[in-house]
């Protein structure tokens, strides 16, 4: 659909400066979905846009237009017919035999019709990201999957993608944890459940300093010993890490995430007085009352000054986002660096940005923001007693639901094959509610909602995709043949004409889930895909569509239909960093 789109924005913008004498670019002549199915396949409303400067109505401009259109013959063989509708929109249907060629053209390729980039870019993505010595938990279960999505969608696409995981291993949290190990540890807790107690006596000591200053000057000098060194702190502080990287291993491996990189804070410490230094001598940090910060003129962010040292010469999280620019820079050479963190920390990254530009530094810097998971009382997600939801906790109940889903569908697979489903389902339903909306909403989550198998979910895409296979396990298809073998697409009901359509669709669906960092237009793609493949296959035999003479090459058509829809399928949740199943 790009090149139909393309070849029509060029001719458009010749016929709008021939006929209309404005000179436009044809890449700001835009093509979409009409708001009716009915209207065609695309649809522009350039009329109504240059319909205050030409003093004419749009519905004239879009006559002058369309007739301007019908001297391109070369146009004639995508689209059938031009037509001015409503306020003054032209709208082009595309020629059946353009669909099927384009169709059959795309279905050869592995990649489906998804372009190769024309010049691949070097992009950083910062994601999970999560702190040690606390347990992960669902806030930062939004950065894994979609920093991971983001990461899946920029490989496939042709670009160099470098993943760090930029722990959060050095921050004021381990003052409050070396308080709390010297005083409340509890060996036996620690034992069990690592990160579970040295969560309990972080808690413990956080809201004794709340109360208690003596507390919490303690922690702040525990803190600035360890970040200059002192052995003993220096050695818990290694103990703690330990931890928590075999914890966050884990449920990486069991999320299927992989990182190029994990470089925590703690990796950018002994680089961070050379930067200051830097940004001292260049005038972009300045001190202020005994602490080192950057001032910003723009108006949005007067009021906020960027501390990047604290008076007691504590570095702060902005000093180690400097540093590790500047090594990023060095390092990696990015075009683009993403960084995949909570909406909240919004004025961050503007202070951060800003900082940068100033620093000198070219590179494209996005926050990509997301919001916060809900429970069903609309307030953050807790536990029943109020606590944080751990990550692991929740994977684990999603699966255990899933199995009792799995056991009911197909009670007659074998108990291994049904965990592996249940496994897979699982998983697959939790990362997809995080992928499914715009990230910057916020999202009820809902066990139930996630599981559904008849709505925008993990579990009816995986089910459409094993329900294909189930037809060619029944058909006894041998998928290699076909897709070797001379079969062409025959598009014949509307069902299947609009089906081939929406497949002609996907590359522009990772694209854009690419260009605004949104891998919910991959999900909201394959959904769409997936229910006019529903219609299609009530509407179409499949197997037994080859009993009449006139139906020649018919089953096949749909055959290599369906098994085009099961690829995209397959593809797009992996961008997405799910699994397909065979049989569910
Ligand atoms: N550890 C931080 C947190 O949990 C997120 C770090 C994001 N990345 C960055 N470069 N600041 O809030």
């Amino acid at each position: 659909m790009l090149e139909a789109k393309r070849t029509i924005s060029e001719k458009l913008a010749r016929v709008v400066r021939q006929e209309l004498g404005v000179d436009l670019p044809p890449e700001e002549i835009v093509l979409s979905a009409p708001r009716k199915e009915a209207f065609g396949d695309l649809a522009t409303n350039i009329a109504l846009s240059l319909s205050n400067k030409l003093r004419l109505s749009p519905k004239e401009i879009a006559e002058k237009i369309r007739q301007g259109l019908e001297k391109y013959t070369d146009l004639q063989d995508i689209v059938k017919n031009v037509e001015v509708a409503g306020a003054g929109f032209v709208n082009f249907r595309l020629n059946e035999a353009w669909v099927e060629r384009k169709a059959g053209e795309f279905y050869d390729q592995e990649r489906l019709g998804v372009p190769e980039p024309a010049k691949p870019l070097t992009v950083v993505i910062d994601f999970s990201s999560p702190n040690v010595a606390k347990p992960m938990h669902v806030g930062h279960i939004r950065s894994t999957i979609i920093g991971d999505a983001l990461g899946r969608i920029y490989r496939f696409l042709g670009h160099k993608v470098i993943t760090d995981n930029h722990l959060g291993d050095w921050g004021t949290q381990f003052g409050m944890l070396i308080v709390g190990y010297k005083r409340f540890l509890d060996k036996e807790a620690l034992a069990k459940d690592p990160l579970g107690e040295l969560e309990h006596i972080y808690q413990k000591v956080y809201n004794l300093a709340q109360q208690d200053e003596a507390v919490a000057e303690e922690a702040r000098q525990e803190h600035a010993k360890l970040q200059s060194g002192h052995e003993q702190n220096l050695a818990l502080w290694k103990e703690f890490m330990q931890w928590s990287k075999m914890e966050f291993d884990k449920i990486y491996q069991r999320l299927g995430v992989k990182f190029d990189h994990t470089l925590g804070e703690s990796f950018y410490n002994p680089m961070l007085g050379d930067v200051v230094k830097e940004l001292k001598e260049k005038g972009i940090a300045r001190e202020s009352e005994g602490a080192i910060c950057i001032f910003f003129d723009e108006p949005e962010l007067a009021d906020a000054p960027f501390i990047i040292q604290r008076r007691d010469g504590a570095w702060l999280y902005s000093a180690t986002d400097l540093a590790t620019i500047k090594y990023r820079m060095e390092k990696f050479k990015p075009d683009l660096i993403l960084y995949v963190v909570d909406i909240r920390q919004r004025l961050h990254f503007q202070q951060l940005f800003t900082a940068v530009r100033r620093w000198g530094y070219e590179v494209r810097l996005e926050h990509i923001g997301f919001g916060t998971i809900l429970g069903e009382d609309r307030t953050p997600l807790k536990t029943r007693e109020g606590g944080l939801v751990r990550l692991e906790d929740l994977l684990d109940e999603a699966e255990k639901r899933a199995l009792s889903i799995v056991n009911e569908q197909n009670p007659d697979l074998s108990e291994a094959e049904r965990q592996d489903i249940a496994r897979a389902v699982g998983l697959g339903a939790v990362k997809y509610c995080d992928l499914s909306g715009a990230r910057q909403s916020d999202y009820i989550f809902s066990f139930n909602r996630m599981m559904r198998l008849d709505g925008n979910t993990a579990p009816y895409l995986q089910y459409a995709y094993a329900r294909i296979q189930s037809i060619f396990r029944k058909g006894e298809i041998n998928i290699a043949k076909l897709r070797r073998g001379n079969g062409k697409f025959l598009l014949q009901e509307e069902s299947e004409r609009d089906l081939a359509k929406c497949l002609l669709r996907f590359p522009e669906a990772v694209l854009s889930a690419a260009s605004e960092f949104a891998p919910h237009l991959v999900s909201a793609y394959l959904y769409e895909l997936s229910t006019r493949y529903s219609r299609f296959y009530e509407t179409c035999p499949v197997l037994t569509s080859s009993s009449g003479p006139s139906m020649d090459g018919l089953k096949e058509s749909r055959l290599m239909l369906c098994d085009y829809v099961a690829r995209v399928l397959k593809l797009g949740l992996n961008l997405l960093g799910i699994e397909s199943i065979e049989r569910m």
